[in-house]
């Protein structure tokens, strides 16, 4: 029991947030946050609810845990910042290049790239499964999706983890040196596509018009930006605490060796146990209600995705267990409704194939040492984490 948990401290996400999450949902599921002044929802009907209800939540007003200067007026040009009708009409511009099917067509070259990644094992000796295998794969993957050349992705991890690891007293990078750079970077590349388009997603974007217009260079860059962001640290965060929890729950792993078709079942079950993005927050339109606490309007609201997908109400008794074999299982570690996650399908195939490459290995892995944690309250990530594997 934590009767005051610390929600704004980042800290608090890279301990052990569980116990307290189960207090929450148990004895205050609309939780008042004084220190900040926002409601923390734990329940998952709670956090769907608020979800699906864009008319009384809005995303306009910042969607983490409240800091200081968290929206520029230039973030709210981001999708993931606006509302109905306009989020629709954002939305549509890129979500042809996520679906089920478009996505199946990279498998290939994702295999090719996590082989090359996972080559770099050595059994016998020790690595950084954080930083040499789980951070260039879905840096990479991104990179050359929007279009950039893949070489490019050490510059995009510093400056994404700049951005994400702003709270991180070891990140030298200061965020507005980061993204001064990465607008440059983006607007040279745009320049470079408009002149010789190619089969990539910035190229598809520079065809697009919008009002009978094309999009201008900030709109390209705002998508570009936000692809980046969104789908590099969430992802990396994935696969090194999958691979963490798989390391540490060996009878789980064996389950996935013996019968590696567990593995789309086994990465559903590191997105809700894992939990690599802890919350996204909205702001009451209006006064309302939730679980009969009135909410007054301009309040703000955090979802807490890791209490949420481990509700005993919706994931039964063995919710607090890591079980690859869990199904159904109706985890909401991608959120729900208008904003629902872009890169679901990209981030379960990116999974499903990493792990394929790596699980071999995973077998004769063991960590080497203590994990270490970027500090921060949206997307903890791992920096570091050293593991031996046998020869
Ligand atoms: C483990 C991996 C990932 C997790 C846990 C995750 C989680 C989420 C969540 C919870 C949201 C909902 C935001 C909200 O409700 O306000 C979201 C939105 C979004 N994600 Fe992901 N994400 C992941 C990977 C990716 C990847 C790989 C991409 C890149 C293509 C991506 C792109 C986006 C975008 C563009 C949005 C905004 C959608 C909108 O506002 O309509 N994500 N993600």
């Amino acid at each position: 029991m934590d009767p005051a948990p610390r929600l704004h401290d980042p800290e608090f996400y890279v301990g052990d947030p569980f116990p307290t999450y189960r207090w929450m949902r148990r004895e205050a599921p609309v939780y008042w946050y004084p220190e900040r002044e926002f409601w923390a929802l734990s329940r998952y009907e709670d956090v769907r609810w608020v979800s699906i209800h864009p008319e009384l939540f809005t995303s306009t007003q910042g969607i983490m845990i409240p800091e200081t200067g968290e929206v520029t007026p230039e973030m709210m040009e981001l999708l993931v910042f606006t509302d109905p009708p306009r989020h629709r009409d954002l939305r549509a511009l890129i979500k042809h290049g996520f679906t089920p099917q478009r996505v199946a067509e990279l498998e290939p070259r994702l295999r090719e790239l996590a082989r090359e990644i996972v080559a770099r094992i050595v059994p016998g000796s020790d690595l950084d499964l954080a930083s040499e295998i789980a951070a260039p794969f879905p840096t990479v993957v991104i990179a050359e999706l929007i279009g950039a050349p893949a070489e490019d992705w050490e510059a995009f991890r510093t400056w994404s983890d700049a951005i994400l690891g702003s709270q991180d007293p070891g990140e030298t990078l200061a965020a507005a040196d980061a993204h001064a750079a990465l607008h440059a970077y983006f607007l040279r590349l745009i320049d470079e596509r408009r002149a010789e388009p190619r089969d990539d997603l910035l190229s598809g974007l520079l065809a697009v018009q919008r009002d009978g217009a094309p999009l201008t260079d900030d709109d390209l860059y705002h998508f570009c930006w936000l692809l980046l962001i969104a789908g590099n640290e969430t992802t990396r965060n994935l696969i090194s605490l999958g691979s963490q929890a798989l390391i540490e729950h060996p009878d789980q792993l064996r389950i996935v060796l013996d019968d590696p078709a567990m593995l789309p079942l086994a990465v559903e079950e590191m997105l809700r146990w894992c939990n690599p993005v802890t919350h996204m927050t909205r702001t009451a339109v209006r006064d309302t209600e939730i679980r009969g606490q009135k909410i007054a309007a301009g309040q703000r609201v955090v979802m807490l995705y890791g209490a949420a997908n481990r509700d005993e109400e919706v994931f039964g008794l063995d919710a607090e267990e890591f079980r690859v074999t869990r199904h159904p299982n109706r985890h909401i570690q991608f959120g729900f409704g208008e904003h629902i996650c872009v890169g679901a399908h990209l981030t379960r195939l990116e999974a499903r194939v990493i792990f394929e490459e790596l699980l071999p290995h995973l077998a004769r892995t063991e960590l080497a040492g203590k994990p270490q944690r970027r500090l921060a309250t949206m997307v903890p990530g791992i920096k570091h984490m050293p593991v031996h594997v046998a020869g």
